[in-house]
């Protein structure tokens, strides 16, 4: 069969090349895909948001499975476009895609079905969220351990996370009156802070089955110690010990299953990925956010150690025969992938700096250089985004697959080349 991923990303290029060992693949076709992509794949010049440039290339070019990488093209209905054009698909509707695109919907649904999650207020105009904020923290000096967040998608940014009162203003002030992410600020969300630390939990769903998937973390800081400016991960890893197996099933029991009851019983059933940020907390875990779609990076590391066929559990998933399926097949060894960026990233870089040293890394043991911001000028991969490559590896250990992944990363090379330091580290000091 032929399959069609779209999107650009290291997520996309660890689809491309997982779904590409399947026997029962064909052709892998990436849209509009990256320069890893182009050497894994064959690309596909569709852009990521051309809903109808995607169903007419699906349709003209026998392609008999499409999977739909990152969130705006789900939130837009992408997945409803291809169904109605009677297309495989793999991705929530537009509607159970709310999930992610309105942190509205998705806190009132863990409310209703009491899945643990901050405490939160709505608001559609400033002045009320200011207000808010006035008269529950009346003194300039209090502390104010509140989140403040644009309802919308805001490309992982619409989230700011205060400590006093001036921060969680000059939030409101950015998102409702300055409308810093457009539309995705027509109304917000005050939640309280929580503290601990964070893991991603990940379960592939047909709306009735769940199957989760090992635990992973994130690393969302641009600097080493989780310090700096937010980025869209620095860096992964999995299984994270932190979600020892009694806290998974846990988690599983408390939060997954209940979200996608509750999705079904509001008529929106969930089909795809149901990510789950959670932080744990000294109550326990509570969920900060769902994502409808993988991770990136924490798709990296997973794919990397995931042995089962994806393309029958996406094709279980379709059909509404997870039940069916059984449990997946992982390599036990653990899995690290550490995001080599671009000098400024996550504020302004400049692209079309040719990367040496491919080829010299692929060769390592165990190593894969997922591409995420890369492109092709001629022959030579440059690069063309901050986030520019996941060199992901699997050891016997954390400790092996960090060491394996960063030789990796020492043979390559670019004009202002970056990466965190210490992913991973946290594996070493979770206590679950
Ligand atoms: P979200 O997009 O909702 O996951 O938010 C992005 C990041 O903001 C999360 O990964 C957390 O680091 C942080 N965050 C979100 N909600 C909270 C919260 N209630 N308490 C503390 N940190 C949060
Ligand atoms: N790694 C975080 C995300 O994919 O949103």
């Amino acid at each position: 069969m032929n399959v069609l991923i779209v999107g650009n990303g290291g997520r996309e290029h660890a689809l491309a090349w997982k779904v590409a060992q399947s026997s029962r693949v064909g052709q892998v076709f990436v849209a509009p895909g990256n320069a890893g992509t182009a050497a894994d794949a064959e690309n596909v010049d569709v852009a990521v948001d051309d809903i109808d440039g995607m169903v007419r290339f699906a349709k003209s070019n026998n392609v008999d499975l499409t999977l739909v990488g990152p969130e705006a093209p789900l939130c837009a209905g992408m997945v409803d476009a291809f169904e109605e054009s009677r297309l495989r698909v793999f991705g929530p509707s537009r509607a159970a895609a709310q999930l992610e695109g309105s942190k509205v919907f998705c806190k009132q649904l863990l409310r209703n079905a009491d899945v643990p999650s901050a405490d939160f207020h709505v608001f559609d105009r400033a002045e009320i969220a200011t207000r808010f904020i006035m008269e529950r923290y009346p003194s300039e000096t209090d502390r104010v351990p509140v989140v403040v967040k644009a309802d919308g998608l805001a490309a992982g940014k619409g989230v700011i996370v205060c400590s006093q009162r001036e921060e969680a203003l000059d939030a409101i002030e950015r998102i409702a009156r300055a409308r810093e992410f457009g539309a995705a600020g027509n109304r917000l969300i005050i939640e309280d802070r929580l503290d601990g630390q964070e893991a991603s939990v990940l379960a592939i769903t047909d709306g009735r089955t769940l199957v989760t998937l090992p635990p992973a973390q994130d690393h969302k800081p641009a600097q080493d110690g989780d310090k700096g400016p937010n980025t869209g991960g620095m860096g992964a890893y999995c299984p994270a010990p932190i979600v020892d197996a009694e806290r998974l099933a846990w988690i599983e029991e408390h939060v997954l299953v209940p979200t996608v009851h509750a999705m079904k019983r509001g008529r929106t059933p969930f089909r795809g990925v149901l990510y789950a940020g959670l932080m744990m907390t000294h109550q326990g875990p509570q969920v900060l956010e769902y994502n409808v779609r993988f991770g990136d990076p924490e798709c990296q590391p997973l794919l990397m150690r995931l042995k089962s066929d994806l393309v029958d559990v996406i094709e279980a998933t379709i059909d509404g025969n997870l039940e069916q399926l059984g449990g997946l097949d992982w390599d036990p060894r653990p899995a690290v992938c550490v995001v080599m960026a671009s000098e400024g990233y996550p504020g302004p870089y400049q692209n079309g700096k040719p990367i040496r040293g491919l080829d010299e890394a692929a060769r390592l043991p165990g190593v894969k250089v997922f591409h995420a911001g890369t492109s092709l000028q001629g022959d030579q991969v440059v690069t063309s985004g901050g986030r520019v490559l996941g060199v992901t590896a699997m050891g016997a250990t954390i400790s092996e697959a960090k060491r394996q992944a960063y030789a990796g990363v020492k043979c390559i090379r670019w004009d202002g080349a970056w990466c965190r330091k210490d992913i991973s580290d946290k594996a070493l000091l979770a206590t679950p």
